[in-house]
């Protein structure tokens, strides 16, 4: 038989078979806001590279939660539970915290210190014009008329170069993010002399993935595949799938190319030769949408059943979780601390 092939399966899954062991691999930073649980689309994107990026680099991965106080500053109540329950998903989906530095940036002052610093020298309107900041004011309301909110773009800077990271892994939406960030290096550098190398995103090839309402999967939407989704949930998930609109009878002939169902065998890792299946009796009405969805439940629930029962062992043991958080922020000051002294030295303090 063929080896499915998915975007889940070649990558996290099997990740943890390979360890190349030397220090002077190039570093890796990339956060993440813990703002809920996490979903497939997030696998398919930036975490599904989290995880493949382990092999080849050294990378630190970091619970953004000052940044969630950039937005969230009003209500606080999940950001604690949100960030332990956000980093069970990426254990889960195969972040290895023995092999990666994971850590939340709250537990590494040096984060807020450099902020402070490149604060000093970033002129207004660099971060008046970075396109998410009057975008997201104008979406989300004037409560982010603050300072915090302005400086989000250069906390981001800071949790970069703090660790001297050459490579970030980020979705399309955070490229005017990185450019903020390379600017403000080399004004730094030209003041101060080169400490700091310029990062470079690494963009996630991710395949858009939609949800069963046809729109962006997004928590917000409540359309998303989550880690934690029982069985039960997915299959009405998958039942209410919008499939062909002008596939009105089960005798009418249906149009994959159109069907988010369709989409989704690829994504989920149904084999070539059944999606050729689906393709053919989708369009000779041999295939109904019914049956059709029930092949498509079995494997989306053969992806998700081993993060989830993955994820529920990590939940349940949060002191374990706790633990791994610190030990990363010890490992995570180890490299900060040393490059703050350096930054501070340059700036004449
Ligand atoms: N702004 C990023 C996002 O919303 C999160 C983030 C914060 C980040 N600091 C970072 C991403 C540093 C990469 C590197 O997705």
């Amino acid at each position: 038989m063929t080896k499915a092939r998915s975007p889940f399966l070649d990558g996290p899954l099997d990740s943890r078979l390979v360890s190349v062991a030397s220090s002077t691999r190039p570093r890796v930073f990339s956060g993440m806001r813990p703002t809920g649980q996490l979903h497939v689309g997030h696998l398919l994107g930036a975490l599904g590279n989290w995880v493949r990026l382990q092999d080849e680099y050294e990378c630190v991965y970091c619970v953004v939660d000052l940044h969630a106080l950039t937005t969230g500053y009003e209500d606080v109540r999940g950001i604690h539970r949100n960030g332990l329950e956000m980093v069970a998903d990426w254990l889960a989906a195969g972040v290895d915290p023995e092999r990666s530095i994971v850590f939340r940036q709250s537990d590494v002052p040096q984060h807020s210190e450099l902020a402070m610093l490149l604060g000093m020298i970033t002129p207004l309107s660099w971060l008046e014009r970075v396109p998410t900041y009057k975008g997201q004011i104008a979406e989300l309301g004037d409560h982010l008329q603050t300072f915090g909110f302005l400086g989000y773009p250069l906390l981001q800077t800071a949790d970069i170069i703090l660790y001297k990271a050459t490579r970030v892994p980020v979705g399309q939406d955070q490229l005017p993010h990185l450019e903020l960030a390379r600017e403000v290096v080399r004004r730094f550098n030209h003041l101060y002399g080169e400490v700091f190398p310029e990062p470079e995103a690494i963009l996630a090839e991710a395949p858009l993935i939609l949800g069963p309402d046809g729109r962006k999967m997004s928590k917000s939407y409540d359309n998303a595949i989550t880690f934690g989704m029982g069985d039960d949930e997915i299959d009405r998930l998958v039942r209410s799938m919008i499939t062909d609109p002008q596939r009105v009878r089960r005798t009418d002939p249906g149009r994959p190319e159109v069907c988010n169902v369709f989409s989704w065998h690829r994504l989920f890792g149904t084999p070539p030769e059944e999606i050729d299946a689906v393709h053919e009796g989708c369009t000779t009405a041999t295939l109904g949408c019914v049956d059709d969805k029930k092949g498509l439940a079995a494997r989306v629930k053969d992806v998700i059943r081993p993060i989830r029962e993955r994820r529920e062992q990590i939940m349940a043991d949060p002191d374990r979780l706790e633990r791994i958080l610190q030990e990363g922020a010890e490992r995570a000051r180890a490299i900060a601390a040393p490059v703050m002294a350096e930054a501070t030295h340059a700036m004449g303090l």
